[in-house]
């Protein structure tokens, strides 16, 4: 038989987490016939929490799900994991300033990154899903310096498949229609999603729409669901962000011609190397690569350079903090 995968996944008694388990526990994050193992890393408070979580994994009977580990401590959570979801994060609470926030999350993503360097195994591919996602990506790469840096990304799957979803139902078509979507930038407010290489039937999907609906209604729709979903739900996106991380781990091991994940620059599109940000992406032979030889226009460039500009100011604060 096989041997199991180990999935670590951090945050795992939050609400991404509980959403995030079973799926994976079940085989869809990884394939229908790959065992896993998993990990679960929380805070000591939390720890009672995950038990409960793993006695209703235990209680599913998932056949590829080989075994449960519930710790508090890093070192053993990451220890051989060959996949890590970083989801666990120190939330912004009102009135707190940017350098808090990422003083806060240093204190987190610094830690775990320097015991995935210590422990896990040489394949690990680590996704970051907690806010601010690139920047804890960052940080997190930056205490791992013997894994290689493009091991570390960070999540803008959410935000690519909220702009499928809004394209498709302006459009009155099928999800499966709309091809080459991009999110570029900062998984923020400042994210670009990006209409002018997307298509629908074959055709750039810019053209389908009037502009006044893609500047005003598409990109401030995309780029805001997520204060709307906490505004309709009274909590922030749990089970679609918990998808949208399986569907970027998925891709990134099987394969995809097409899609949106934050990897670290290679300078491309102007964006300054290191940064973790979102491109068009490919993953071929379980690897990202950066999707080469798009025209950008003026419309696109000035809010590409909007993001990316959010995303060095990110890079100096933390590097000013002494967290990178
Ligand atoms: P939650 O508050 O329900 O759960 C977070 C969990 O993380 C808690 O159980 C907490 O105990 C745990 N935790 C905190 N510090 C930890 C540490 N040092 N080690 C291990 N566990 C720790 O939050 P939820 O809703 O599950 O969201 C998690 C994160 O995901 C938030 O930062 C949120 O902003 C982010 N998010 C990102 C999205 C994206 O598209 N990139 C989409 C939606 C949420």
């Amino acid at each position: 038989a096989q041997t199991p995968v180990k999935v670590t996944v951090t945050g795992a008694a939050g609400q991404i987490g509980y959403a995030l388990l079973f799926r994976i526990a079940s085989g869809q994050l990884l394939g229908a016939d790959v065992p896993v193992k998993l990990s679960l890393l929380e805070i000591p408070q939390a720890v009672k929490a995950a038990e409960g979580t793993a006695m209703e994994l235990d209680d599913c009977a998932f056949p590829l799900l080989s075994g449960i580990e519930i710790t508090d401590d890093a070192d053993k959570a990451f220890d051989g994991a060959n996949v890590a979801l970083l989801v666990g994060a120190m939330p912004r609470k009102a009135g707190m300033e940017r350098g808090d926030l990422l003083q806060a999350n240093g204190g987190i993503f610094g830690p775990q990154g320097k015991a995935i360097n210590d422990n896990a195994a040489g394949d690990i591919r680590v996704l970051v899903v907690g806010n601010p996602a690139n920047t804890n990506a960052l940080i997190a790469q930056q205490h791992a310096p013997d894994v290689p840096a493009e091991r570390f990304t960070a999540m803008t799957r959410l935000d690519h498949n909220r702009a499928l979803s809004q394209l498709a139902a302006k459009l009155q078509v099928p999800v499966t229609e709309v091809k080459k979507m991009t999110i570029w930038g900062n998984h923020s407010a400042t994210q670009y999603p990006d209409l002018f290489h997307a298509e629908v039937g074959g055709k750039v999907a810019a053209e389908q729409v009037d502009e006044t609906w893609l500047r005003d209604t598409f990109i401030p729709t995309v780029a805001k669901r997520g204060a709307a979903i906490i505004e309709a739900r009274g909590a922030s996106s749990a089970a679609s962000a918990a998808n949208a991380a399986i569907d970027h781990v998925f891709d990134w091991v099987n394969g995809t011609e097409w899609t949106s994940a934050a990897i670290p620059s290679d300078g491309s599109y102007g964006v300054p190397e290191g940064l973790i940000s979102s491109f068009p992406v490919a993953s071929r032979n379980g690897k990202w690569e950066i999707i080469q030889g798009l025209e950008i226009d003026a419309f696109s460039r000035e809010r590409i350079d909007a993001s990316v500009r959010e995303l060095e100011e990110e890079r100096a604060a933390v590097r000013e903090l002494g967290l990178i």
